[in-house]
């Protein structure tokens, strides 16, 4: 059945549940998929690997020793989740901001996406409106959708969002009597998914001078997903908002250990206002009344005992291979074609792809029937580009070189050079 035709009366299902769309990604990648031989530089996965199973191990057998610790973390745990996790994760997210905040402003939520549905759930009334970055992350706009509420996305460069596009975009909002509806602004300032961009230090002050000049009648939260904050490759960490001054009652963290540890442990986490906390901890008790307690346990512990330090380094290391085998490719067998544009990420998982401005990338698109065709699968850049603001770019796409070896992501990328090639000449002789 079609997306959207499901019918509530037939199946029984509510009506919100009837409009909730299937993600149109899974779809891809499930027909995609059915070819084994593929190559995959789609999915943003981490790298099997790479999956600590080690140091799970060793935290285990601690735990296993210490019944003391391990007996409470098979009970229930709080809403909010374990204090002495949630004191680390204060350090860690609020750097040398922490000893103005206690932990009462940690929420530990099963992985960041269930953060972003529960200040989805808490912010929006339907109408009410985000503003992110052209491209953004495709499954925040979903969350985003499902509560009725409008993405509108602003212009961005090499460093994320333009801080004088967001003033643009809220002057012409205001102009149209909008304002109140505008409740934040959606950031992935580390080595952005999908656009793999990092803001500078005054990038990150200019988004905040304007966020905060418009918070001055009505609040405007400014949310910081940093899910890939820990994959550094090259160069220094670049301070959070909060360490730059960002007003803590305006600010929102998002953190996660999916991308820098494994996501299968769903441990995620968020840095509120105050204002905040409560009517997000409301909503979690109605799901769930707390994450996996064990998990949480299990983190708490492969943090003390010093094992997360080790396995970032080893991520680093190894995804800086990959990263440089996949940039090296493209330069090699992609950069000389006319209009082609990425430029080199110094972290996360991904490389934004810019094609001639005729070369659409979509599912319905020639060069997706051969990229498909030749055995190598990417992300539709347009499905990380909301429905209203700038414009959508056809011509984009996400590739991912988290999960594929160094030799697969060259593959990958000469097949991908080679569709290409073939339907940029085809459209040059057509
Ligand atoms: C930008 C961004 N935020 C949040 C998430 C969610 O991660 P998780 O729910 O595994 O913590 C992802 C996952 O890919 C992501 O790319």
């Amino acid at each position: 059945m079609a997306i959207g035709q499901w019918s509530s009366t037939s199946s029984g299902i509510s009506r919100r549940a009837a409009t909730v769309p299937e993600q149109p990604i899974a779809k891809l990648m499930t027909a995609a998929l059915a070819n084994p031989e593929l190559i995959s530089l789609a999915a943003g996965f981490v790298d099997d690997a790479t999956l600590p199973v080690e140091a799970v191990g060793q935290a285990l057998e601690q735990l296993r020793l210490r019944p003391e610790s391990m007996r409470p973390s098979l009970q229930y745990g709080s809403t909010a989740g374990d204090p002495a996790l949630r004191e680390h994760l204060l350090g860690m997210t609020a750097g040398s901001a922490t000893e103005q905040m206690s932990i009462d402003r940690i929420v530990v939520t099963a992985g960041s996406n269930q953060l972003l549905h529960l200040l989805a759930e808490t912010l929006l009334d339907p109408g009410d409106i985000v503003l992110c970055a052209a491209p953004t992350y495709f499954v925040f706009l979903g969350a985003l959708s499902d509560v009725g509420a409008r993405a509108i996305s602003v212009a961005s460069d090499g460093e994320g969002m333009l801080a004088s596009a967001l003033q643009e975009t809220l002057e012409r909002l205001q102009a149209a009597g909008l304002r109140q509806r505008v409740k934040c602004v959606y950031t992935i300032p580390y080595f952005d998914n999908p656009a793999a961009t990092t803001m500078s230090k005054p990038r990150r002050e200019a988004i905040w001078e304007v966020v905060d000049r418009w918070s001055q009648d009505q609040v405007l939260y400014l949310i910081s997903d940093d899910a890939y904050r820990a994959l550094r490759y090259e160069g220094d960490d670049v301070p959070t908002f909060l360490e730059l001054g960002a007003d803590p009652e305006r600010v929102i963290h998002c953190g996660t250990f999916s991308k820098q540890f494994a996501p299968g442990l769903r441990v995620g986490w968020g840095l509120l206002p105050e204002a905040l906390v409560e009517p997000v901890l409301r909503q979690k008790a109605v799901i769930d009344f707390g994450s996996p307690y064990f998990n949480q346990v299990l983190v708490r512990t492969i943090i003390e005992q010093r094992l997360l330090e080790p396995q970032v380094e080893r991520l680093r290391a190894g995804y800086r291979v990959k990263l440089n085998a996949m940039v090296d490719a493209l330069q090699r067998d992609v950069a000389h074609i006319p209009g082609v544009r990425f430029h080199q990420p110094t972290g996360g998982l991904y490389v934004w792809l810019e094609l001639p401005e005729h070369c659409s990338t979509g599912p319905d698109s020639p060069l997706w029937r051969e990229a498909t065709r030749r055995g190598v699968l990417y992300v539709p850049g347009e499905f990380c580009f909301a429905a209203e603001g700038e414009k959508l770019r056809p011509n984009t796409m996400r590739l991912s070189f988290g999960v594929q070896s160094a030799e697969n992501i060259r593959k990958g990328i000469s097949l991908l050079a080679a569709a290409i090639d073939e339907v940029t000449t085809a459209a040059n002789h057509g």
